[in-house]
C-alpha cells in the first residue's frame, strides 16, 4: 500500500472524499473496508473533514503531508493520497479512469458546491467530473433537519446522475454495538458500488450473515463486548 504519490490509475480505482459533515467514523471505515477488498482508493479531505475528524475522533490529520498511520489502513489494496487543492491530480480530469467516487460525510456546503458545478477544490472538481463523464457518484449527507434549500440540491445532484445515500441508519437488523450501525451504512455505500461484503445482515436472510475477516472491525474494537451496569431503581 502506497500513502502518496500518482499510480497508474486502473478502470476499477476509486475516488473518496472525505468532508466536514459529522461522521468522519464512516469514512474511516468506508476507507479501511475499500482497502481491505484490494481496491485502489484516492483519497482527498477537506480542511473542514481534518476539524470534525479532530472533534470527532481525536485524530490529528495534516492534509499538506497526510500519513494514513492513524487511520489504521491495511492492505492489500492501494491509497493514493491528493491534497484537496491540487487540480493536476489524474481525478480532476475525466481522461482519468475510475469506476466511482463516493463522498462521506458530504457536507451541505460540498453538497451545494456540486449542485451549482462550481469547482473551487480537488473535491468538487472530481465529482464534477463523474457526473459529466455519467460515473457513479454517491454523496452521504449528514444534516438534520434539512431545510428547503438541502433538499433542492438533493433533488437536483439525483437530476445529474449521483446517488444521495444518506447517513441513516437502519435498526431492523437489531444493532448492538455502535459500529453495527457504522457498518449498515458502510455497507449500502459498498452495495452501490459493488463491493461484496457481509458487513450487515441483509433482510431475508435467515440467520444473517456471519461478517468476513476482510471486513471485520479490529481486535480491539471486536473484544470490547463489555455490557454496561444494570442501574438498579431505589
Ligand atoms: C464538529 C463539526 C460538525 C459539523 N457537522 C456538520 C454536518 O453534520 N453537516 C454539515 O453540512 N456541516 C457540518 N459542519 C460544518 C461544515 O464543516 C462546514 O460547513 C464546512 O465549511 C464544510 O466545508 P467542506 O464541505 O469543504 O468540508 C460541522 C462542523 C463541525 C466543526
Amino acid at each position: 500500500m502506497t500513502a502518496t504519490g500518482v499510480g497508474s490509475p486502473r478502470a476499477d480505482d476509486l475516488v473518496l472524499a472525505v468532508t466536514g459533515a459529522s461522521g468522519s467514523v464512516y469514512a474511516v471505515r468506508l476507507l479501511k473496508v475499500l482497502i481491505r477488498s484490494g481496491r485502489t482508493v484516492h483519497l482527498t479531505m477537506s480542511p473542514g473533514a481534518a476539524q470534525v475528524i479532530h472533534e470527532e475522533l481525536g485524530l490529528e490529520v495534516d492534509l499538506a503531508a497526510f500519513d494514513p498511520g492513524p487511520l489504521g489502513v491495511r492492505g492489500p489494496g492501494r491509497l493514493v493520497y491528493h491534497h484537496h487543492g491540487d487540480f493536476s491530480a489524474g481525478i480532476a480530469s475525466g481522461s482519468f479512469r475510475t469506476s466511482g467516487m463516493v463522498i462521506a460525510p458530504c457536507s451541505m456546503s460540498t453538497l451545494s458546491s456540486i449542485a451549482a458545478g462550481i469547482t473551487t477544490n480537488l473535491i468538487t472538481r472530481a465529482a464534477d467530473v463523474h457526473l459529466k463523464e455519467r460515473r457513479r457518484l454517491i454523496l452521504v449527507p449528514r444534516e438534520t433537519p434539512l431545510s428547503l434549500i438541502h433538499l433542492e440540491n438533493m433533488v437536483r445532484v439525483t437530476q445529474a446522475g449521483a446517488v444521495v445515500l444518506p447517513a441513516m441508519p437502519g435498526w431492523y437488523h437489531r444493532p448492538h454495538r455502535l459500529e453495527d450501525l457504522v457498518d449498515f451504512v458502510v455497507a449500502r455505500i459498498c452495495d452501490q458500488l459493488g463491493i461484496v461484503n457481509a458487513l450487515a445482515p441483509r433482510w431475508g436472510d435467515d440467520h444473517g450473515p456471519e461478517p468476513c475477516d476482510e471486513t471485520r472491525w479490529d481486535a480491539a474494537v471486536d473484544a470490547d463486548e463489555t455490557q454496561p451496569e444494570a442501574i438498579e431503581e431505589s
